[in-house]
């Protein structure tokens, strides 16, 4: 093997660790943003070594890549719009930039791999492409696909582009069965050809970019960041498997990465749900009705009250949730929290795990708005917490302090683990009306004796609280 070949070795192996390092750094809000460049400088490292040091064999001798120019070029396009994208996109639309990104990488997988099946040998005997190189090359075809056209449609329900209500043909589920048995009875027979399957295999293409789009409309536009994150597992294995027919360690490594991180993070917010994989990818929870409001009395309370509530408590928690996102409140928040802790009150913030939109929702909101970390309680320790509060406020958060989780076993809530805000002296929920939350339920913390409503936009309602406290 050339030099160059074996130096590009070792940075492959730099770059993975990179990658792993990079990983782990993730996991705090804290080490982050150190993670993701750490990692992002392994990935620049992997693709110049790539570019300069990859060597190829034709006829007997070593050549390096040609058509620089055009790499060069692909590269700067991708960087723009990558970075167009990433500075302007609002931190409530981050799920489906996700999505986006994620579906780029399917496309790229699929497509790499469709172009590598004109390079396999074939082998001798008389089934020349029954190989496992061949095999694996269509199964990255076909997962790469269907992350790329799932995401694309998980993408247009976010933006609102595409109803978020679950859309499906009569016997959906059947049909998507019977697509998937065709399409991989398709890629049985491509590998029986005596001769070249490449232009076959662009039918293949089409037909996973058509399942990947059935498998993704019954679902509901809520449940998309589940979505987005399993499609994110597919892609990374579909770059793994195509990382195998280019024989590339670097990209084994970083596909199985990323397909196991998007396995767990699925399996994690299905569990922090309380509903089943399968309960999300057949739309099962595409929203109840309201339970009707009826004869329940509702107690509200102004913010002038509610900041001297706040003032002269002693111990006060925050319940972000999905509403704080959308009013984008949480400088405000986090300047009431100041308020209240220069005036010795002790104030925490309580985190639901699935509180929001997407994994981590209210941890970024809040490191966004220089929160400190030590504040945040997880759901756990916030619970054992609630009894010795005066106030708990709860800002835009709806099924995660949802006491029918705990008393409806037939409520689609049923099991998931809640904030037990009701254990606090008294409640303050500062929302907009009595409408439900994602899930689409009534909530009965609304009509407790020791719950008081603030109707208002978040942002708005915590303004007006501010300013009230300043001048009690
Ligand atoms: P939700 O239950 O969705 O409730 C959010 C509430 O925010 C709504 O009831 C809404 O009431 C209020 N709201 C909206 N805009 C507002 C504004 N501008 N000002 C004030 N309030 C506003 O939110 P949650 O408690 O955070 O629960 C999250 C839900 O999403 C859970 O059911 C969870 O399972 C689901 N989910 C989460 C994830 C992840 S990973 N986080 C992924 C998929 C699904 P009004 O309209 O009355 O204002």
């Amino acid at each position: 093997m050339p030099l160059p070949m074996q130096i590009l070795a070792i940075i492959y192996v730099l770059a993975s660790l990179t990658f792993i390092a990079g990983l782990k750094m993730l996991a705090h809000p804290k080490t982050a943003r150190r993670g993701n460049l750490i990692a992002a400088t392994g990935m620049t490292l992997a693709i110049l070594g790539t570019i300069f040091l990859f060597r190829y064999v034709e006829d007997g001798t070593w050549h390096s890549l040609r058509h620089l120019e055009w790499i060069f070029l692909a590269l700067a396009v991708g960087t723009a719009i990558g970075w167009f994208l990433a500075m302007r996109v609002p931190m409530t639309a981050m799920p489906q930039m996700v999505s986006f990104f994620n579906g780029m990488g399917g496309a790229c997988a699929a497509l790499i791999s469709i172009m590598e099946l004109e390079h396999v040998p074939p082998a001798p005997g008389e089934y020349p492409y029954l190989t496992l190189g061949v095999a694996g090359i269509l199964l990255s075809t076909l997962i790469g696909s269907v992350s790329f056209s799932g995401s694309i449609i998980a993408y247009g329900k976010l933006e609102g582009w595409i109803s978020g209500k679950s859309i499906r043909l009569p016997a959906h589920q059947t049909i998507n069965l019977l697509l998937l048995l065709g399409i991989l009875g398709y890629g049985v027979w491509l590998m029986l050809q005596p001769a070249h399957i490449t232009q076959w295999a662009w039918g293949m293409l089409a037909l996973s970019l058509l399942y990947g789009v059935l498998f993704v409309l019954p679902i509901g536009g809520a449940d998309m960041p589940v979505v987005i994150s399993l499609l994110n597992s597919f892609t990374g294995t579909a770059a793994g498997i195509a990382g195998f027919a280019y024989n590339n360690m670097a990209m084994i490594i970083g596909g199985i990465l990323v397909g196991s991180a998007g396995t767990l993070l699925t399996i994690l917010m299905c569990r922090a749900m309380n509903r089943s994989l399968w309960n999300v990818i057949i739309g099962a929870f595409s929203g109840g009705a309201a339970t009707d409001e009826g004869e329940k009395t509702v107690r509200t309370v102004s913010p002038e009250d509610a900041a001297i509530m706040l003032a002269y408590a002693q111990k006060v928690m925050f319940i972000p949730g999905y509403g704080l996102a959308v009013a984008q409140a949480q400088h405000t928040l986090h300047e009431l929290e100041k308020l209240l802790r220069d005036r010795g009150v002790e104030v925490k913030y309580a985190i639901h795990p699935v509180a929001g939109r997407m994994p981590g929702h209210m941890n970024v909101l809040l490191a966004e708005a220089d929160v400190p970390y030590d504040l945040l309680l997880e759901l756990e320790q916030a619970n054992n917490e609630f009894p010795s509060c005066d106030v708990a406020v709860v800002i835009g958060a709806n099924d995660v302090v949802n006491p029918l989780a705990e008393t409806d076993p037939s409520s689609p809530i049923a099991g998931m683990p809640i904030l037990q805000v009701y254990k606090a002296q008294k409640v303050i929920v500062i929302k907009r009306s009595l409408s439900p939350g994602y899930a689409g339920i009534d909530n009965p913390l609304f009509y407790r004796e020791n719950t008081y409503m603030l109707f208002d936009d978040a942002r708005k309602a915590l303004e007006k609280i501010v300013k009230a406290v300043q001048e009690v």
